[in-house]
């Protein structure tokens, strides 16, 4: 299988329930790219998870305002690509791209290439975006802790469903219904933010937002199987 993809990991699943590092299930994440080595451009956007958000707090309780919350943030998600990279070892490009130039140059020697946030003002999902639309990507995928995008939160209401097939107008909709007043502040970018909305509707991106909590979903879809519990966004 050729192409070239873009993977998002969402930071809170490199931990476990206690908040400890889930070092098996980086591990075992490393391994599904091992074991089925497609050809192609393949880059891994990773998030802060919980450990930005404690810098976060801290930094905020200090009168720090958003924009330097938000370099804490940046910070954290390019120490967890760090983590993804020391697994991977030989397997992904040693460094952690911090520009789209960089990103460019790392894509030459023909590796995975893991990176996390780019500036302030976003969430780690605009930067699988922006890297999506820039190497042309022919998917996006989104591995967060639900199984997908639901019709209203699913943590909240026991009723709450799962939605197969979304056009971007229809994901706007939800992203706006559900968004509350603290959807701008740093750490509280939720799946997609303003930011990444945008860059949407002009890349049109074909994204499939699926669980990455055991990785069992992702190992099937990386493996091109075709019965996936996901939401597939696109046009
Ligand atoms: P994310 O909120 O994207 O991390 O980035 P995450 O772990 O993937 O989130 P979950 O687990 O899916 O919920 C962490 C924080 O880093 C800053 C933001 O404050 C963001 O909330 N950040 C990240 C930026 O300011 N710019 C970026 O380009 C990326």
């Amino acid at each position: 299988m050729k192409g070239k993809s873009v993977i998002k990991i969402g930071g809170s699943l490199l931990f476990t329930k206690d908040n400890e590092l889930d070092k098996e299930k980086i591990q075992k994440f490393c391994q599904i790219f091992k074991n089925v080595n497609r050809s192609g451009t393949h880059v891994i956007v990773c998030g802060g998870g919980r450990i930005a958000r404690v810098y976060i707090d801290a930094v905020r309780s200090f009168h720090g305002n958003e924009a330097l919350c938000d370099t804490f943030g940046i910070d954290l998600s390019r120490i967890n690509s760090k983590l993804l990279i020391t697994s991977f070892q030989d397997f992904s490009y040693p460094l952690v791209p911090k520009t789209i130039e960089e990103l460019s140059l790392a894509l030459l020697f023909g590796k995975i290439v893991v990176m996390g946030g780019l500036q302030p003002g976003q969430s780690t999902t605009s930067v699988a975006l922006e890297v999506a639309e820039f190497i042309q990507a022919d998917e996006l995928v989104i591995l967060t802790d639900v199984e997908g995008i639901y019709d209203k939160d699913p943590k909240k209401f026991g009723d709450a469903k799962l939605i197969k097939t979304l056009n971007y107008a229809g994901l706007q909709e939800i992203v706006l219904n559900s968004s509350g007043d603290n959807q701008a502040a740093a750490g509280e970018y939720r799946i997609f933010d303003a930011v990444s909305l945008q860059i949407l509707k002009r890349s049109k991106i074909k994204i499939s937002v699926m669980s990455g909590k055991d990785l069992k979903e992702f190992e099937k879809y990386w493996k091109g199987e075709k019965d996936i519990t996901c939401t597939v966004i696109s046009d």
